[in-house]
């Protein structure tokens, strides 16, 4: 394996420095919490060795509310993020071959990069709304392919690829025997939508991956998981996340459960805040402002616009005084492998108040960043 750090990564907010950011839209997840907002008492947490799948409650509570999945079909890791390790390091080896989407979450591509397999991009447009054409993805299939790996809700666009399309692609992919990994890392934060069943539901050839990371503002407790229905592939995931940790952190786990069995009292005022956080950025990119254009997002709390081509901005210069001068920082295209002319705007971690001024600053970067 190779190693790289992702710019993403070098570049985060917390590698930044908080402290050096006033209008932090560079998020996406909603607000971090306190520990004490879970009005949690830890006293009687036995600080054991876990069970090595995850505790059998949380794994219960993470698939109530699905039809064919029971906590035998989950695998409790410390993070999505280590979760699409295991996924990947599990199922490819440098002669295998795997189609992603791109953008992407970085660690979906990343990881197969340091795996050093063949890897074909399904890239996704502006000018097609960031949709893609499930032929894309039939087209490049070979004889190696072992994994076909998507983000829905997707990062860093917030688009939500039509239910149809996905289900076409994991029905041609048990005809082909190959995975589906499905990271629906987003999924709770469908402030405007239903909440779609794990796609892991539909078949054993399929992996599910999400976490507590992005909507319940706890990324701290790393705790995330992934979900499949072939035994002998989760006795693989297992064995796995034996290697790298054995089981998670019980503390961890607790705080995991108590939120999962309250997730509506978290997710209610969460939800109300990021719709009005998001008639806020519609309202400024469709009525306030001129320099941007954008593929309204559906789900989650970023979007991914991108400057008009008809102006000519000084983007190093404009990413500079964004972060030097007004102390706003967003995610730039270059995040995403993708021209700096795009950035990602989180909208779910900002305030209302903070957002508003964060976008202003955008406005006034963007105008004196101009090359005249
Ligand atoms: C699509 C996607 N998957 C996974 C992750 C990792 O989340 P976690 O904090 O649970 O590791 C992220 C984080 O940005 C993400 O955007």
């Amino acid at each position: 394996m190779q190693y790289k750090r992702m710019p993403i990564e070098v570049e985060s907010p917390e590698e930044m420095g908080y402290a050096t950011i006033k209008y932090n839209l560079a998020e996406s997840s909603v607000r971090d919490i306190y520990f004490k907002d879970l009005k949690l008492n830890l006293d009687d947490v036995f600080i054991c060795y876990g069970e090595h799948r995850g505790k059998i409650e949380l794994r219960n509570e993470i698939v109530k509310d699905e039809i064919n999945l029971t906590s035998d079909d989950v695998l409790v890791c410390p993070s999505a993020a280590t979760a699409l390790f295991i996924v990947s390091t599990t199922l490819l080896n440098d002669n295998d071959h795997l189609i992603v989407l791109r953008p992407n979450y970085a660690t979906n591509i990343e990881t197969p990069r340091a795996i050093n397999c063949e890897i074909s991009f399904v890239d996704l447009s502006f000018e097609n709304n960031f949709q893609f054409d499930i032929e894309q993805i039939k087209n490049a299939v070979k004889s190696t392919t072992k994994l076909i790996s998507i983000t829905s809700p997707h990062n860093p666009t917030g688009v939500v690829f039509k239910d149809e399309l996905i289900k076409e692609i994991i029905s041609f992919a048990e005809e082909k025997n190959i995975h589906v990994l499905v990271d629906e890392t987003y999924r709770y934060l469908n402030f405007q939508t239903d909440l779609v069943p794990y796609y892991a539901n539909q078949s054993s050839n399929v992996i599910s991956v999400c976490s507590l990371s992005k909507a319940f503002g706890v990324p701290g407790i790393r705790i995330g998981w992934l979900i499949n229905k072939n035994e002998k592939l989760m006795h693989d995931f297992l064995a796995a996340k034996e290697q790298i940790i054995i089981c998670n952190s019980v503390i961890d786990e607790e705080i995991a459960h108590h939120i999962l069995k309250n997730k509506n009292t978290f997710l209610e005022p969460t939800h109300q805040l990021i719709s009005t956080n998001f008639s806020i950025i519609k309202n400024w990119i469709e009525n306030e402002q001129t320099f941007l254009e954008w593929t309204e997002p559906t789900c989650g709390v970023v979007c991914f616009p991108r400057i008009k081509n008809e102006f000519k901005i000084d983007l190093p210069k404009f990413y500079k005084i964004l972060y030097e001068k007004y102390a706003t920082f967003v995610g730039a295209g270059h995040w995403f492998e993708q021209d700096d002319c795009f950035m990602r705007i989180g909208f779910g971690y900002p305030t209302n108040e903070e957002l508003h001024q964060g976008l202003k600053n955008i406005t006034l970067a963007l105008q004196e960043s101009l090359i005249a």
